[in-house]
């Protein structure tokens, strides 16, 4: 008997690439994934201190601080802020939901570490059909402006593409939102459509942007690094000074390690 979370995808790709037989194909590599259990990566090790790891139980209180401290900037863009604050019981619950659902194959919600300080959060989604994954993040406002977003959108980006059955990356924001158009147009993701959406938070005026990057245009260097030796994809991305701290990446995913053994080791210390 097929999980809900396989039967979801079963349906969504039934529905969703009828007209495509690669996305088809992509469909079933798919399938297969998640019911061989494939989970998203949790977590992902960049230079210049940045960290993507999923968010645990134990980081309710860290969470709370970081949308606190973020609440008036995330208002206009996030529909979620509209709950806060959660109390702290219901911030563990909603971890341990995200945990569940990550654990079944489905998103990863991650949390963007500088030392110990949340510089933000971001995720992976699997809510754009079958062979696609979506991309969704934001900054605490003491890291505006520092190549945060986009260094972590790299890294995902990277992460993505190499999860069996992903064929695409999108990010999707609304029009007014000019700040969150900066991270896909830097890194070269394509503006794939403009579709009418339900507003969902006060900010918003009803415009959906689509931005798309196959995985095929994320693994192609830019002519520059074509003369060099061979990097990490993520490595080449974003183009930008390396004066700025957490610009440079070289995104290590940690296949072996997991965030509660990351967590009971040395490297956060
Ligand atoms: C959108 C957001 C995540 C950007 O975070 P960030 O870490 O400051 O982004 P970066 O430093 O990586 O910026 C990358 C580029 O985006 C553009 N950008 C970022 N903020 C901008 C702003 N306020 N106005 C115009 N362009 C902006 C710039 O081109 C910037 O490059 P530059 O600094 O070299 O000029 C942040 O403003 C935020 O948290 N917004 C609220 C939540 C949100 O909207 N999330 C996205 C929902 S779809």
């Amino acid at each position: 008997m097929a999980s809900p979370l396989v039967r979801r995808i079963v349906e969504d790709c039934s529905s969703s690439c009828e007209a495509d037989a690669d996305l088809q194909e992509a469909s079933v590599v798919t399938v297969r994934s998640v019911m061989a259990s494939e989970r998203l990566p949790e977590l992902l090790v960049g230079t210049d201190r940045l960290l993507l790891r999923r968010w645990v139980a134990a980081d309710a209180e860290l969470l709370a601080v970081a949308v606190a401290e973020s609440l008036e900037h995330l208002r206009p863009w996030m529909p979620w802020v509209a709950q806060e604050p959660l109390s702290l019981q219901r911030r563990r619950a909603m971890i341990e939901e995200w945990e569940q659902a990550w654990l079944r194959g489905g998103d990863v919600v991650v949390g963007a570490f500088v030392g110990a300080r949340v510089a933000g959060g971001c995720g992976l989604h699997r809510r754009i059909g079958c062979g696609g994954l979506e991309i969704g993040y934001w900054t605490h406002p003491a890291f505006l402006r520092t190549g945060i977003a986009t260094t972590a959108v790299a890294m995902l980006t990277d992460a993505a593409v190499a999860v069996p059955g992903i064929t695409r990356v999108e990010i999707h924001h609304d029009r007014a939102n000019e700040a969150s158009a900066g991270i896909p147009r830097t890194l070269g993701y394509h503006l794939i459509g403009q579709v009418a959406d339900e507003p969902q938070a006060p900010g918003e005026i009803g415009v959906e942007c689509r931005w798309r990057i196959t995985r095929e245009q994320w693994a192609r260097p830019g002519p520059e690094e074509e003369l060099g030796p061979p990097h990490a994809a993520a490595a080449r991305r974003p183009k930008r000074q390396s004066s700025r701290p957490a610009r440079t990446i070289a995104c290590a995913w940690v296949l072996s390690l997991g965030v509660d053994a990351f967590l009971a080791g040395e490297v956060l210390r």
